[in-house]
């Protein structure tokens, strides 16, 4: 029998998971919610929120993984008679397919930007906005691009653990926390915006916060460290026995909320030196930021844009890797023939994503296939199969899996800490997340 693959060395899988973790939602998506939601108070309830919810499910997710060495689906049907446990590798992998398809499309513009960055960016202000504009609508440009981001992806999926995923995150991942500190010390110190950017991100303000900051806050916290879509139990599965799970996963965590945190300090310093507008959506990075490096010039602007897609394709690449993994395991597929055709079609399925003009109705109006792909995964698709993963560990699995895959040694004093929250806060809060994806709060 073929010995499934492993980490090289316990470091190649801290950089590998932590580039999963790492991705657009941090430097993309996390400022601007924060910017949406107030600021302070919102980034307190995010940290707040990886602490319960999702640093107790990503050790919950290494440990199916490590245990069952296992894809997700074949994970859960290691540990536990039942096949309902199964559902939720079902939807996990299911999830990282449909995440996949649209993550490109995004990752691609990013791609698109370096290029725009290093020609440097002209025009008036109305110009420059207009450019993303031209480019998400126009399928040919959008498709080319997310057609070289998905041959990269499978470039180096198609080369295995070691020699593919680890290889790589071990160069991409050095890279963009080198970038970022650059970008970092050019705000603190050579913006007249760091000091406010500070402020904002660190001093709360309550009366700002509201109950959708606080739902989207939970559900960031899940899309940030790469959880409830089995990337974690497949990257669990490639560990060899000697790992101390609570503390890869605490460091993964803290990586990527730090990453988070000097993204947002590096940006926000750039919006208020030049007097940007900071709750601007989604447009934050392809619109805002542009008119402001036409200012700052093409030192600032080509390695942000670097910094962007290298993040997005350390996470491309363990979302295909769950997937390859699943025919891998459970079809007897080679991996060449796993990552050709799966990462063939995911490509066909982004195209979807790609054009804009196409249209669906959806829950009662018409909607781009990005928005529904998104919306169906984040709201719905991670959440259940988190907390259906959180109940599997925290009460279905035996103790002794449980608790020797926690800390082999037996001694760990954070244990019962742990169990408590997995078992009784956790599920709580997720619930709350789906509910209110539902429109029931
Ligand atoms: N964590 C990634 C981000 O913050 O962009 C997104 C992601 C990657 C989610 C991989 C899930 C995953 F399996």
């Amino acid at each position: 029998m073929e010995t499934r693959a492993k980490w090289g060395t316990k470091l190649g899988f801290i950089l590998a998971a932590s580039g999963s973790a790492v991705g657009l939602g941090n430097i993309w998506k996390f400022p601007y919610i924060t910017g949406h939601y107030g600021g302070g108070a919102f980034v307190l309830v995010y940290l707040a929120c990886i602490l319960i919810v999702g640093l107790p499910i990503m050790i919950a997710e290494l440990m199916i993984g490590h245990k069952s060495q296992k894809s997700p689906i074949g994970g859960f049907k290691a540990l536990h008679k039942s096949k309902f446990w199964v559902i939720a590798g079902v939807i996990g992998v299911v999830a990282a397919f449909l995440i996949l398809s649209f993550y490109s499309i995004v990752a691609g513009w990013s791609m698109a930007y370096i290029l725009k960055a290093f020609a440097g960016f002209k025009g008036s202000s109305e110009e420059i906005v207009a450019q993303f504009k031209n480019l998400k609508e126009d399928p040919f440009l959008s498709i080319m691009w997310h057609t070289i981001f998905m041959g990269l992806s499978i470039g180096i999926v198609i080369k295995g653990i070691q020699k593919g995923i680890e290889k790589w995150s071990k160069i991409l991942m050095p890279g963009l926390v080198l970038i970022l500190l650059g970008l970092s010390i050019y705000g603190i110190f050579f913006t007249s915006g760091g000091i406010k950017a500070i402020e904002f991100l660190f001093k709360p303000d309550f009366s700002k916060l509201s109950s959708e900051g606080v739902l989207s806050a939970l559900g960031h916290a899940f899309f940030t460290l790469s959880l409830g879509m089995g990337a974690m139990i497949t990257y669990g599965s490639y560990l060899k026995k000697d790992i101390n799970i609570p503390k890869a996963a605490i460091t993964i965590s803290i990586l990527d909320t730090i990453i988070a945190l000097f993204a947002g300090i590096a940006i926000f310093s750039i919006v208020f030196e030049y007097g940007g507008e900071v709750a601007s959506g989604p447009g934050l990075i392809f619109e805002t930021l542009p008119v402001l490096f036409k200012e700052i010039g093409q030192f600032v602007s080509v390695p942000f844009f670097l910094l962007l897609t290298f993040a997005a394709l350390t996470s491309a690449i363990s979302l295909l890797e769950v997937v390859v993994s699943y025919f891998i395991d459970e079809k007897k597929w080679s991996r060449v023939k796993a990552t050709l055709l799966i990462g063939g079609l995911i490509y066909i399925i982004g195209i979807l994503s790609a054009v804009d003009e196409w249209k669906l109705s959806f829950m009662g109006k018409d909607q781009s296939f990005f928005d529904i792909f998104d919306f169906i995964t984040t709201n719905y698709m991670l959440p259940v199969a988190g907390l259906l993963t959180s109940i599997f560990v925290a009460w279905i699995i035996n103790e002794k899996i449980r608790k020797e895959e926690f800390d082999v040694s037996n001694k760990s004093k954070f244990y019962l800490p742990w169990k408590y929250i997995i078992r009784y806060i956790t599920p709580i809060a997720v619930m709350i997340i789906i509910l209110h994806g539902f429109g029931l709060i």
